[in-house]
């Protein structure tokens, strides 16, 4: 036994033991107000045909504790839903201007302004952190969430269309990180906090918060991370510089899948699905849900995409499959959980071929 073996063993012991999720610490929450690894939740279409009539506020919901879709507890306009919760923390840290937590809020339509933010990415989503950890939330409703001063509601404008959120727990290594992905999302902060003690972990946070100067921004970056729990996710960020589309011309290539995707299909010139490269990319039209209520696609402002078969992967992101969306910098972030894909794939009824005959299942 080579010398030291025994006194390193009860050592690693203690670094490699699961820490746990103290309720106190910034984390994604579900709908009981837990700690959870991570949360996606699925806001339902106003129309979508089927047994439960739909006021555009229902969701599917499932998280690392309950894996599996079931319909939120609440609507998704109230503060005691998985976004709500989660969100309260930001709004407390906003409160109490404590200094030892970071927080910014983007859109690229901003609540209770008229402009929309071309020149910032197609990029929605918030985060927020102290020096152990935090959370970092990555959906699709324009004009979403209000400012803390307005607190927690959710925009009418976000009834009609399906939308899709996924929030995930980091430990605070992983922000230094997701600051360099920001620097490539160019996103539109409209509230943001980022005191000086994280100015060295998050130099382009605190620029992008400051308006100030940024530094040269990479075409692109993959980026892998890690959950507080340690589940692996990667990262894609393009800049406004990466003219192509992401889905086809990275994503699918890089994760070696044929993609199935769901994105908005009403703005600008749509892209037909395409079987040019090595791994194709098919866009979805009918979506039914464990409710057994379907509709389509044309009524889903979500942007998600999943392996066609094998690799299981699931990405979550924030630009749609339309011609004008290569000018525009944004991203996805993808995992190989088998729960989430499982979630994801089965909502898929019907998506269209290259030859644009559409095909079952
Ligand atoms: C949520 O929306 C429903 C339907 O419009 C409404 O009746 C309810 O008052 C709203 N709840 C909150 C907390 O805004
Ligand atoms: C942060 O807040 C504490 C307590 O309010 C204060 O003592 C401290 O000086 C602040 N630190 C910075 C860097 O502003
Ligand atoms: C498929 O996508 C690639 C990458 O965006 C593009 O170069 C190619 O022209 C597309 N093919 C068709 C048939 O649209
Ligand atoms: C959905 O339909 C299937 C098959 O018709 C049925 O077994 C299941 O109970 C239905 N689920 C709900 C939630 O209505």
């Amino acid at each position: 036994m080579p010398a030291g073996s025994a006194w390193c063993y009860p050592a690693l012991l203690l670094l490699l033991s699961p820490v746990p999720l103290w309720a106190a610490e910034l984390s994604c929450r579900n709908e009981d107000g837990e700690a959870v690894d991570w949360f996606a939740l699925y806001k339902l279409p106003k129309h979508a045909k089927g047994q439960i009539s739909m006021l555009g506020l229902e969701y599917l919901y499932m998280d690392a504790l309950a894996p599996q879709w079931q319909l939120g507890k609440y609507l998704i306009n109230m503060t005691q839903g998985a976004l709500g919760q989660t969100l309260q923390q930001l709004y407390e840290t906003y409160e109490s201007k404590r200094n030892t937590t970071a927080y910014a809020i983007y859109n690229d339509e901003i609540p209770e302004s008229d402009s929309k933010g071309s020149k910032h990415g197609h990029t929605k989503g918030f985060l927020l952190l102290d020096k152990s950890q935090g959370f970092w939330v990555i959906h699709s409703v324009p004009l979403f969430p209000p400012i803390p001063e307005d607190g927690y509601g959710y925009p009418s404008t976000g009834e009609s269309f399906g939308q899709t959120a996924i929030c995930i727990t980091f430990k605070y290594d992983q922000f230094t990180e997701i600051d360099q992905q920001m620097l490539i999302y160019n996103p539109g902060i409209y509230s943001c906090s980022i005191p000086d003690i994280f100015q060295a972990d998050l130099p382009n946070l605190q620029k992008l918060c400051a308006k100030s100067r940024l530094p040269s921004v990479p075409l692109c970056h993959l980026s892998k991370l890690q959950s507080a729990h340690g589940e692996t996710f990667l990262h894609f960020a393009k800049s406004h510089l990466f003219i192509d589309d992401i889905y086809v011309a990275w994503m699918a290539q890089e994760l070696k899948t044929d993609l199935l995707a769901e994105s908005w299909q009403r703005s600008g010139e749509k892209l037909y699905s395409n079987c040019s490269l090595d791994y194709h990319v098919y866009n979805i039209n009918i979506i039914g849900t464990p409710l057994n209520s379907t509709f389509h696609s044309i009524n889903d402002h979500s942007k998600w995409a999943v392996s066609r078969k094998y690799n299981q992967w699931t990405c979550i992101g924030d630009l749609n499959r339309a011609a004008e969306q290569a000018w525009r910098s944004g991203g996805f972030i993808c995992t190989q959980n088998e729960q989430i894909y499982k979630a994801f794939r089965h909502l898929i009824i019907q998506y269209e071929s290259c030859t644009s005959a559409p095909r079952e299942l």
